[in-house]
C-alpha cells in the first residue's frame, strides 16, 4: 500500500471487503484482518474509505486498529519472527531469547531492521509449550528455540529472504 494515499486498486479491494461484510454485525475487525492478510499491515490511509463505508468515524476505525496488537500499522519485515513469552515458555528461558534477539538484531521487540529484513513480535502461546522456548518464523511454529537456535534461523532466514 502506498503512504501516501492507497492506491484505486487497494481501495477497491477495501470496498469489495466491506461490500462482502455488508449486513454484519461488528464487521470492522473482520475486515481489518482480512486486510492485514492480504497487505500484511493497515495502512492509515484507508481509514476514511473504511470509516465512509462502513458509516462509522474516522476515530471509531483508528481506535480499533490501535487497540488490537495484532494489527501492524507498517509493513513487516521479508521475515516476520514471533517470540513466546506466556509462562511455559518463560520457565525455560524465553526472556532470554528475547533479549538475545533484540541485541542481535539492534531493535526492540514490536519493530522491524532498518534494512527491513526482520520484524520483531512477541507471542503468548503457540500452543507448543512441551518444547519451549517457541517461535513462530513466518508462520512456521518452531521448539526448543534458545539463542544458539534463533542465531542460526537468523542466518538462514536473512539469507534465503
Ligand atoms: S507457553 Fe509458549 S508455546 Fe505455550
Amino acid at each position: 500500500m502506498a503512504v501516501d494515499s492507497p492506491d484505486t486498486s487497494v481501495k477497491d479491494r477495501v470496498r469489495a471487503l466491506v461490500a462482502a461484510h455488508r449486513g454484519d454485525r461488528g464487521a470492522l475487525l473482520p475486515i481489518l484482518h482480512r486486510i492485514q492478510e492480504e497487505f500484511g499491515w493497515v495502512d492509515q490511509e484507508i481509514v476514511p474509505v473504511l470509516a465512509a463505508e462502513l458509516n462509522l468515524s474516522r476515530a471509531d476505525v483508528h481506535g480499533v486498529i490501535t487497540f488490537y496488537s495484532d494489527f501492524r500499522s507498517e509493513p513487516a519485515g521479508r521475515t516476520t519472527i514471533k517470540l513466546c513469552r506466556a509462562e511455559a515458555c518463560q520457565s525455560v528461558g524465553a526472556e532470554q531469547v528475547v533479549s538475545h534477539a533484540e541485541q542481535v538484531l539492534g531493535i526492540k521487540v514490536g519493530q522491524t531492521t532498518s534494512d527491513g529484513s526482520v520484524t520483531l513480535e512477541q507471542v503468548f502461546c503457540l500452543g507448543n509449550c512441551a518444547l519451549g522456548p517457541a517461535a513462530q518464523v513466518n508462520g512456521r511454529v518452531l521448539g526448543r528455540v534458545d539463542a544458539k537456535r534463533l542465531d542460526a534461523i537468523l542466518v538462514t532466514e536473512t539469507v534465503s529472504s
